[in-house]
């Protein structure tokens, strides 16, 4: 049984005192809940405020991005070391704002993923096709070259560990949520692509989570469904009553 796991994507949302604010409010709603990995992903500023108000109710921080540098003349740029050193145990990659307006590819996805999980983080890799490439029949093409290019070279042990994020892009932001259907299919899909590479052992145990307009109202049917182990939540995520009821709704007694 994979264990559901439930992050919160701020994107460029809320100052270090906002984020503090957050938590104090959040972590009495989700303090029964043992059952759900509940992760916060704050921008870079407010990680470190964010680790120490969240540690001891058992909730981990993710960074929003990353670089796969170990150091150097990158200016901008955040690496793995310093995430580790703040005490940050996972980093969202390849999101498909980093990719449409950022220009980041798959094989970046790659050399970020390769090096979060040498440096002994977690990543959440984003996965998702746009509206055209679902209207023209391209979904799972999308789904397989994002997967096979993504995660190219890891080991089936290292598949086990990581977290993918299903963001259909035409969902994010938009309020146009995927149906329990069209969620699940692109799951099931996922899931038989990582089994055809990795093996079914490592498939079966990497959760598949969904992004897209999840709100407190969705959750539950979106998390009913076998394939899908969790939520990547923006929006709904920036309020602490309306992250705690989707939290709630993805307990496993609850769906
Ligand atoms: P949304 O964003 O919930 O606001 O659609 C999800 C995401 O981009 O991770």
């Amino acid at each position: 049984m994979r264990k559901p796991f439930v992050a919160a994507n701020w994107k460029m949302h809320k100052t270090v005192a906002e984020a503090v604010d957050f938590a104090s409010a959040f972590t009495p709603l989700v303090h029964t809940v043992t059952d759900v990995d509940i992760v916060v992903a704050p921008s870079f500023l407010a990680l470190p405020a964010l680790v120490e108000s969240l540690a001891e109710h058992k909730i981990q921080v993710a960074a929003q991005n990353v670089s796969a540098e170990p150091q150097g003349a990158f200016t901008g740029e955040i690496s793995l070391g310093m995430l580790q050193a703040s005490g940050v145990q996972l980093a969202i990659i390849g999101h498909s704002e980093r990719r449409q307006l950022f220009g980041e590819t798959d094989g970046g996805v790659n050399a970020k993923t390769r090096a979060t999980l040498d440096a002994g983080l977690t990543p959440i890799v984003c996965v998702g096709e746009t509206l055209d490439e679902r209207e023209a029949e391209h979904t799972f093409d999308v789904l397989n070259r994002q997967i096979d290019e993504g995660l190219s070279g890891l080991t089936p042990a290292q598949v086990t560990e990581l977290v993918v994020a299903y963001e259909p892009v035409w969902a994010i932001g938009t309020g146009k949520v995927a149906t329990p259907d069209q969620a699940d299919e692109a799951h099931r899909h996922l899931r038989g692509q990582l089994a055809s590479t990795f093996g079914q052992t490592a498939a079966t145990a990497c959760r598949i989570i969904y992004g897209g307009s999840v709100k407190p109202a969705n959750a539950a049917e979106l998390m009913g469904r076998a394939d899908v182990d969790g939520a990547l939540v923006g929006g709904a995520s920036l309020d602490p009553t309306s992250f705690a009821e989707i939290v709630t709704a993805s307990r496993p007694g609850d769906r």
